[in-house]
């Protein structure tokens, strides 16, 4: 499957945002060629582009004729998706407009590409209803759109504007190219979970054993965040219920944020009545510390003691008050692990496992890749080659998709 993406850079704050997009296309293996408009390299160097896309930046000139040449026609025969992010009102009205007065609106122009825009501005330009308009009459030529959050914007205003996370605009376009294109309407497909509630948890927790220690595992959450972003972009509601994790999430993601077992488990028996699917990824401590202190533990002598006593089981929790969920759990095993994971659906009353070997090259803890199997609770089984996070949780989304329509 080629995946190439042309991203169009256009003249706003959100430009900084938009080097972090290019960084995480690159990590999935998407090749990324750059076009800045002329504004947006007052905004940020093209040096910053070119050494992220590991490609020449097309600045917005006609100065080189060879630019203009290989630039417009090249780039947009190359594109299987065109990302504009940040797109500033102005480049909006443009191409609405059907104005090609530089590389970028002329590259848009020629090019055949599914496009989405990444809207980023102050509330009051968003809100006008040229914008709007305008954005209305690309929709309905099937341009596509990620939906800006609201917010403190960096004009100091407060309101809808600011362009959306960098994992939703990567996962969004990793759903348009992995699109069969011939199949229609390509937005229902992407847009499949609206009106689903979700409810996700990652990372691992920490379990106090006196104020600066604590006892905790090497879950970095990626896989868990992996899903809330893939879900949320597909338009699901998402609450993520996260251990401490050193991960940003969209602001359209219901975030908790919990630090023990017990907290967690408050968190998801809180939310799980009101979900049609769980997807625990986190790896909460199966222990906690019985006698942590309250101060500091001083060096008086060479060894203490901790006594651990066992947490309660979150999943088997839910599961034994499942209604109509769909209940996703994993299973981080070393060994033995499909006999583990069918073991874990049968005790947990699970719907479907994602077991994985953390101990695998290229599948576990605080990596981008994933190697795993999905188990169902009615013994299909799907063996899946090495892939990255974000398309581990495409399939995991598909997955559950295919379940809720079954049902
Ligand atoms: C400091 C500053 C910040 C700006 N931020 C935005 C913005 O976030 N969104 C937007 O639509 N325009 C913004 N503008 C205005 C655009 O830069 C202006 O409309 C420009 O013509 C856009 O050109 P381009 O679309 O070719 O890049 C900003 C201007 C300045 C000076």
């Amino acid at each position: 499957m080629s995946r190439n993406v042309v991203m169009g850079v256009t003249g706003g704050i959100a430009c900084y945002k938009a080097a972090d997009v290019v960084s995480r296309l690159k990590k999935e293996g998407i090749e990324v060629d750059v076009i800045m408009t002329q504004n947006a390299c007052h905004f940020v160097d093209p040096l910053t582009f070119r050494t992220l896309s590991k490609n020449p930046v097309v600045t917005d000139t006609f100065a080189t004729p060879e630019a203009w040449k290989v630039g417009h026609v090249a780039l947009a025969e190359k594109a299987d998706v065109m990302l504009i992010a940040p797109a500033t009102a102005n480049v909006i009205g443009k191409v609405a407009s059907g104005i090609a007065d530089d590389m970028l609106t002329t590259t848009i122009m020629a090019s055949r590409a599914k496009i989405v825009f990444a809207p980023a501005m102050n509330v009051n330009m968003y809100e006008n209803p040229i914008v709007q308009e305008n954005i209305e009459r690309l929709k309905a030529r099937g341009y596509y759109f990620i939906e800006p959050g609201s917010g403190l914007l960096a004009c100091g205003y407060e309101g809808k504007g600011r362009m959306a996370e960098p994992p939703e605009i990567v996962n969004y376009v990793h759903r348009l190219l992995s699109e069969d294109t011939e199949a229609a309407p390509a937005s229902a497909k992407v847009r499949d979970l609206e009106g689903k509630r979700f409810l996700v948890t990652a990372g691992p927790t920490a379990e106090k054993i006196d104020p600066v220690r604590y006892i905790s595992n090497r879950s970095s959450g990626k896989m868990g965040f992996a899903v809330a972003e893939a879900a949320f972009s597909r338009g699901a509601e998402v609450t993520l219920v996260t251990g401490p994790v050193k991960l940003s999430c969209s602001p359209g993601i219901r975030r908790i944020d919990v630090s023990t077992t017990r907290e967690m488990l408050q968190a998801c028996e809180e939310v799980f009545p009101d979900v049609d699917a769980v997807v625990k990824a986190a790896a909460p401590a199966d222990f906690y510390v019985v006698n942590s202190c309250e101060h500091k533990i001083k060096k008086k002598s060479d060894t203490i003691t901790l006594e651990l006593a066992q947490n309660p089981d979150i999943l088997k929790t839910l599961g034994s008050r499942k209604k109509d969920q769909i209940l996703v759990g994993f299973a981080a095993e070393t060994r033995n692990l499909e006999a583990y994971a069918e073991k874990k659906i049968a005790d947990k009353n699970l719907d479907m496992i994602v077991a994985n070997d953390v101990s695998a090259p290229g599948a576990g803890f605080d990596i981008d890749t994933n190697i795993f199997t999905i188990i169902t609770a009615d013994g299909e089984k799907t063996a899946y080659e090495k892939m990255t996070k974000a398309e581990g949780a495409g399939i995991i989304l598909d997955r559950i998709g295919e379940m809720m329509r079954k049902r």
